[in-house]
């Protein structure tokens, strides 16, 4: 995490918002943000992949491959990976982007069991890093809907196989309904729109993101348990069987609600988002970190993943630690 911490409070000074609303609507305190021009968001993923190949007494050199999700790049082209592939000081091995924003972490885990079972590639770095606060509204009052919600931070994970069956990814599923692409997305800055950037669109704000809070709410307390659950059956698994599920941190209010649809208690869940805000592709990696440290995962529990984001794109996981 970027060491700058911005409070509720902190935000007023940009928009007419509150403590009390931030709270109550989201959960959300306190979250990280970079320094304007000290931090980028290879950056973050360089100290958490440094970190996470310590945890896995790796050297980078030993990596075959790196997958990066975010949806904060810091160029239009290329993608954040090859940036974090130099700062790595590694060449020739590729680096995949993942596009799926706050599913961009559950993608490429997919993506990289999957390599992983092929014998493909035998060692994944897979990263989730944000920058977003660069990229809020602030000059306009409406700025607020989004930008109170938004941490940067970065979080990363190293898989590799074993030949243990009872251990590692059991399985994922993704899912995705671009029914809904616009109900949370920026809208200008691509190629349908001609020109594909202008001073009109940066001035109407459509270079920032817009959402339909109530209906990305909505879908995101139905989508994840669906999910997660067609998953347990998959694998046999019960509610009472599960250790840990770690959900996408979008809201505090959606996660109790997930929690309650699949009958899990409070204590088989673990929400961050109080201290980080949604740092959308490096929310699940972020909390896996703190978990994993802290000793709330240990060898042998069975975690649950699950996340709900712009596209929508979804999907969960399950992993015997
Ligand atoms: N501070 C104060 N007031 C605010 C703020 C704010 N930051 N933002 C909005 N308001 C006002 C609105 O203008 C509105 O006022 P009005 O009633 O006078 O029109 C009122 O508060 C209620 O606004 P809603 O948007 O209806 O508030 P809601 O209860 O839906 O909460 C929230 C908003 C927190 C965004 C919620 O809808 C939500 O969490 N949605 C899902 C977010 C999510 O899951 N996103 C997916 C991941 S993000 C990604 O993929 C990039």
């Amino acid at each position: 995490m970027p060491q700058r911490v911005v409070t509720n409070d902190d935000l007023t000074e940009f928009w007419e918002t509150s403590d009390d609303w931030i709270r109550e609507r989201s959960g959300i305190e306190t979250r990280h943000w970079v320094h304007p021009g000290v931090q980028t968001g290879s950056d973050l993923a360089l100290e958490a992949a440094r970190r996470a190949l310590d945890r896995a007494e790796m050297d980078a050199s030993e990596l075959d491959c790196i997958v990066y999700a975010t949806l904060s790049p810091e160029h239009y082209f290329p993608g954040g990976g090859v940036f974090l592939q130099r700062k790595l000081g590694l060449s020739g091995l590729p680096a995949l982007d993942v596009r799926n924003q706050c599913s961009g972490f559950l993608y490429g885990l997919s993506v990289a069991d999957a390599w992983i079972r092929t014998g493909q590639y035998r060692r994944v770095l897979l990263v989730g890093a944000e920058v977003q606060s660069l990229a809020l509204e602030y000059e306009n009052p409406d700025g607020r809907k989004m930008g109170v919600l938004f941490g940067d931070g970065a979080g990363a994970a190293v898989l590799g196989p074993t030949q243990d069956e009872e251990r590692g990814v059991l399985g994922t599923n993704l899912f995705a309904d671009g029914r809904f692409a616009e109900t949370l997305w920026v809208e200008g800055g691509g190629m349908t729109n001609l020109p594909w950037i202008s001073h009109a669109d940066l001035d109407s704000g459509k270079l920032y993101p817009s959402m339909d809070g109530r209906e990305v709410f909505k879908h995101a307390v139905k989508r994840m348990p669906e999910a997660l659950s067609a998953l347990m059956e998959e694998h046999g698994v019960n509610a009472t069987d599960i250790d840990l599920l770690i959900a996408h941190q979008a809201n505090l209010r959606i996660n109790e609600a997930v929690a309650r649809r699949l009958g899990l208690r409070e204590d088989q869940t673990y929400n961050n988002i109080q201290r980080f805000g949604n740092t959308t592709a490096a929310t699940i990696p972020i909390a896996l970190d703190e978990c994993a440290r802290s000793g709330r995962l240990d060898r042998g529990d069975l975690l649950a993943l699950t996340a709900f984001g712009s596209g929508f794109t979804w999907g969960s996981a399950l992993i015997r630690w």
